[in-house]
């Protein structure tokens, strides 16, 4: 079936409630990923979240469960949260995409990294959220929440880590790599060098929560 534009009750528009915004966002169908997808997996967290961590899209369990990150990379990211003194219960936690894209093979369902449109589609969602939620930080997890948020132009290899000020989505924004990266990071040394790294960067965000970061032009 072909995609349809969301009716304008559907687009989020002025501020509204995160509990509003997930109850409207279940009827999403501003791009075709609403057809495969079991649900839309909205944004988890409490209201007065002072960070908000973006990932890329519901992976297979997300889109079974109907929460973000509570699969292998978000068990992940919960032990790195952790190590850097982080309670994950004082992020937000959620999507650019809020749908599961998937390729079959076989029995199993395999992710799909969503497109420009797909973003773009379901970007209005997002917005909505840190209109609601107001962070200090925004912190995005891989490459398409950094693109998607920083720019096209980011490049996560090279400034991750680092915190942004910023006028537009929080006043302090950056970005690490997704955690699924340091699943998929092969060799026991390397991975645990990964992880490392992974935590490094939350360490800053966990630094920006409690006083002004380092500037980053
Ligand atoms: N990967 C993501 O980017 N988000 C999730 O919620 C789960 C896996």
């Amino acid at each position: 079936m072909k995609a349809v534009a969301p009716p304008p009750s559907q687009v989020p528009g002025g501020k509204q409630t995160l509990l509003s915004l997930k109850s409207a966002a279940q009827q999403c169908r501003a791009c075709p990923l609403w057809e495969r997808g079991t649900q839309t997996v909205f944004g988890e967290g409490q209201a007065t979240a002072r960070l908000v961590l973006v990932g890329e899209q519901p992976g297979n369990d997300e889109d079974l469960v109907g929460r973000p990150f509570v699969g292998p990379s978000g068990q992940l990211l919960d032990r790195a949260l952790a190590e850097a003194g982080i309670e994950r219960t004082d992020a937000y936690v959620t999507n650019v995409v809020k749908h599961f894209k998937w390729t079959g093979r076989g029995k199993r369902r395999l992710h799909s990294k969503p497109n420009v449109h797909e973003v773009n589609a379901c970007f209005p969602w997002l917005e909505a959220e840190l209109a609601a939620l107001q962070p200090h930080v925004l912190f995005c997890l891989g490459a398409t929440a950094a693109q998607a948020i920083l720019g096209r132009d980011f490049r996560v290899t090279q400034s991750h880590g680092q915190l942004f000020p910023s006028s537009r989505f929080a006043p302090w924004v950056g970005a690490t790599v997704h955690p699924s990266s340091v699943l998929r990071t092969e060799g026991d040394d390397e991975r645990a060098q990964a992880m490392a790294t992974f935590v490094d960067d939350l360490r800053q965000v966990a630094r920006a929560l409690t006083s002004a970061p380092e500037i980053h032009a």
